[in-house]
């Protein structure tokens, strides 16, 4: 067995529980000073603070200098496993093009499918071995993944399967996500429902069977896949026992979140465009807002009406959503400092919403998300000592120490 101790914690902040918080609750955190956290075999064994130590013997001592220490962060969007980049839109967006624009030309996600068809596993699994360590790096120690750049059979199973050995082989917590309709591939160009038939019949059965994912998403937007697409694709997961995810009202509100919040999906992310009924659906069905405020940052979008939907009582998560396109940056701090500053959330609303509310939403809250008793020893010491340095420093990469499952892996 090995017992490790953090001590000299300035402040230990972090919020409780296994649960998702919302409305009043989504800014308590608890904040304990001058802490120590026992550690035996990767689990947090006890949390003391006020100066007194957990009694016996260690195996190895860290010392937080005084330091802030928190809960390491979960990021619950991300399409981390891609072929290529797409720096070239640049030119194009500085010429006027939209997201939506360079889609419909046949490039965009596309694009990205192509060049993700063309990788093979082994590059595919090497690639996103170095994002998973950038993130780590940034204090991310939990991820969710989606597919969908393959979008046929033979490429939605090679990149869930990617996913699945990077959460093998890397030291990070991967969670993954099937994402087929994320776009119409070129083959069922203008037959989306054909496409819906096929994803339904062929491809969630065999993933089914092998196990490759947890949850399902859809790109349920303007000219991509609608509000009736939508349902039968999450009706079909459903029924096969997937949970729910539903990209909702990115560019257009088209009834993403009401679907959502009516089918008790885990999660409706994006939501720049959301509107007084998709809120309520959210409010109803106990549906996580996934923000993805870096996303509005690099579209030149407005922002999703966060601290409004906390107010609604709707519990509110921020997320990378790094992607080759809309996102192309997994700084999960940089997406709090955004928290704070265009959503206006307190930093203890930004802390629940990159720690236990996305572990909620990815169904991981009973394993991390909050320092306490029982849960993983993922746990980062920032170079700060609280947490509104983080929301207030932006661009630097605060995380100092990383710790994984009790290991000191930065
Ligand atoms: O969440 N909107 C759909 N999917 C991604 C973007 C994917 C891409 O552009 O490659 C998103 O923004
Ligand atoms: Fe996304």
């Amino acid at each position: 067995m090995k017992r490790t101790l953090v001590k000299n914690i300035g402040i230990l902040q972090t919020p409780a529980g296994c649960y998702s918080h919302k409305g009043s609750k989504q800014g308590v955190n608890l904040k304990l000073k001058d802490a120590a956290i026992a550690i035996e075999d990767g689990l947090i064994r006890e949390i003391t603070e006020d100066g007194k130590l957990p009694e016996g013997e260690f195996d190895e001592v860290i010392d937080a200098e005084g330091n802030l220490v928190t809960p390491g962060l979960v990021d619950g969007h991300t399409h981390l496993v891609f072929g290529g980049y797409r720096q070239h839109e640049i030119a194009m967006k500085l010429a006027g093009a939209d997201y939506l624009d360079i889609l419909k030309a046949g490039g965009g996600i596309l694009d990205t499918v192509r060049k993700t068809r063309e990788a093979t596993e082994e590059e595919l699994v090497e690639k996103s071995m170095g994002f998973l360590d950038e993130m780590l790096n940034l204090g991310v120690t939990t991820t969710e993944i989606k597919s969908g750049y393959g979008l046929d059979l033979e490429n939605e199973l090679k990149l869930l399967r990617v996913i699945r050995t990077l959460g093998e082989k890397h030291a990070m917590d991967v969670v993954p996500t099937f994402m087929g309709p994320h776009a119409v591939p070129p083959e069922y160009e203008g037959r989306g429902d054909e496409y819906i038939d096929m994803v339904c019949s062929t491809m969630l059965p065999e993933i089914r069977k092998e196990n490759l994912a947890e949850f399902c998403d859809v790109f349920t937007e303007d000219s991509v896949f609608n509000a009736e697409q939508s349902r039968r694709y999450m009706t079909c997961a459903r029924s096969l026992g997937f949970e729910l995810k539903i990209h909702a009202d990115e560019i257009e509100a088209i009834g993403g979140s009401e679907l959502a919040g009516e089918m008790g999906a885990a999660s409706a992310e994006h939501l720049i465009a959301i509107t007084e009924s998709g809120m309520e659906a959210l409010a109803a069905g106990g549906t996580t807002a996934m923000c993805l405020p870096a996303t509005s940052f690099y579209l030149d979008k407005t922002y999703a009406p966060a601290r409004k939907m906390i107010e609604k009582g709707i519990p509110v998560a921020i997320a990378s959503d790094f992607n080759p396109g809309s996102c192309p940056s997994l700084n999960l701090q940089f997406a709090a400092n955004l928290g704070s500053l265009k959503y206006k959330l307190t930093p203890e609303e930004v802390l629940t919403a990159i720690t236990i509310n996305p572990a909620c939403a990815i169904d991981r809250g009973d394993v991390v998300g909050t320092l306490e008793k029982g849960k993983q020893a993922d746990l980062v010491i920032w170079d700060a000592p609280d947490f509104e340095m983080i929301c207030y420093r932006f661009g630097s990469n605060l995380a100092k120490h990383v710790i994984k499952n009790g290991e000191l892996v930065k």
